[in-house]
């Protein structure tokens, strides 16, 4: 068995988290093999000890410091597990950085993901919160993962069924702090074709003169798409979206497209019309606005940004502050997308 990593006391979390909000952690603790996880699980101390699971710390709110153990997946590992005449099944070690997983997969030649490029956090977090971009959800390429029951020691393998998955949900994230993301498979199509709907992919492609997209530049598309519109976490804090995109009844809607024609919004499969929460909090005035140390994005209102030296309760003022304006305004409630410690 390999070394375990030695575990840090009184560690500094700020540049654990892309929003680099101040928070410190009794001990913090790198996990490196699903063996060390193990061996944790077992020890008499481990039932007593409160715990965080980390990975990337891109969808993360700092309130505070945490009292007990932070556990950091840096877990690695990228290879072909399984193929058949219809995909490749590939797997990845929860603490694999998501982005350099979706280039490694094209780079071998295997598309399906290319629409989820740069998204900031590791493979491990994917599934907590189903991430989705540009007219994929992860939930779509997804086969199985492995995962700890953090209580019992005991792991186990989750299908999709299993995950639950929703709209920037699972199983995992209506449960934090339950169980351990170890390892997550893809299903990664054989007979692939490119997913280009989605208006600002189009647009890139079109202006670019690519008529029929390798995935490798849809990749590259999508990559010029987020770099334009989303803020670079290591240059300025932010935790991606920070509001959900929320779903409306067709009478809501209709109340308010009569108001405001100009309203994007999507009909869902169940009847129910998701709004842009970006468009709304636009329309309420905060697009380029700072309250305190913490703006709302001036490309995309639905990020909102560390203009420096932010704490979680700064964080948790503008927020509810374009919650009530966006609810006065269209009568629509907004809930955050990031998980709060
Ligand atoms: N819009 C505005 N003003 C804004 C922002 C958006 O009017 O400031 C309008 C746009 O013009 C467009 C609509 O709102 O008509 C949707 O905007 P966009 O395509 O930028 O996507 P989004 O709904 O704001 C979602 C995801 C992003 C993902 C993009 C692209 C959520 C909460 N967010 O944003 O995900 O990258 O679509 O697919 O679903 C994330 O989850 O962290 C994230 C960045």
């Amino acid at each position: 068995m390999t070394a375990s990593p030695l575990p840090v006391a009184d560690a500094d979390l700020t540049p654990l988290n892309t929003f680099g909000l101040p928070a410190r952690a009794h001990r913090l603790l790198a996990l490196t093999s699903v063996d060390q996880l193990a061996a944790l699980a077992a020890s008499p101390e481990w039932t007593l000890m409160p715990r965080l699971v980390l990975g990337g710390g891109s969808n993360l709110i700092f309130s505070g410091d945490f009292g007990g153990t932070v556990l950091k997946v840096e877990i690695g590992g990228r290879r072909l597990v399984a193929e058949d005449d219809e995909a490749w099944v590939v797997e990845a070690g929860a603490g694999e950085s998501w982005h350099e997983f979706v280039r490694w997969t094209l780079a071998q030649g295997w598309p399906g993901l290319e629409n989820l490029s740069l998204i900031p956090g590791t493979v491990g977090a994917a599934p907590i919160q189903n991430i989705g971009a540009y007219g994929l959800e992860m939930a779509e390429r997804f086969e199985s993962l492995d995962a700890m029951e953090l209580a019992t020691g005991v792991a186990r393998v989750f299908t999709a069924a299993d995950c639950a998955f929703g709209y920037r949900d699972s199983v995992f994230k209506r449960n934090p702090g339950r169980r351990l993301v170890t390892a997550v498979r893809f299903r990664l199509p054989k007979h692939w074709a490119p997913l280009t709907r989605y208006a600002d992919v189009a647009r890139e492609l079109e202006a670019q003169g690519i008529a029929q997209p390798t995935a490798l530049q849809v990749s590259d598309a999508v990559i010029a798409i987020r770099r334009r519109k989303l803020p670079d976490p290591a240059l300025i804090g932010n935790a991606g979206s920070f509001f959900k995109n929320p779903v409306v009844d067709a009478a809501t809607h209709a109340r308010l497209a009569a108001a405001h024609p100009s309203m994007p919004a999507y009909l869902q499969t169940d009847g129910g019309v998701k709004l842009a929460a970006g468009w709304l909090i636009e329309q309420a005035g905060w697009k380029g606005r700072d309250l305190g140390p913490v703006g709302c994005y001036e490309r995309q209102a639905l990020v909102l940004v560390n203009r420096g030296g932010a704490s979680g309760a700064d964080v948790r003022r503008i927020a509810a502050a374009i919650q009530a304006d966006v609810l006065a305004r269209f009568g629509v409630q907004i809930e955050p997308e990031p998980v709060f410690v």
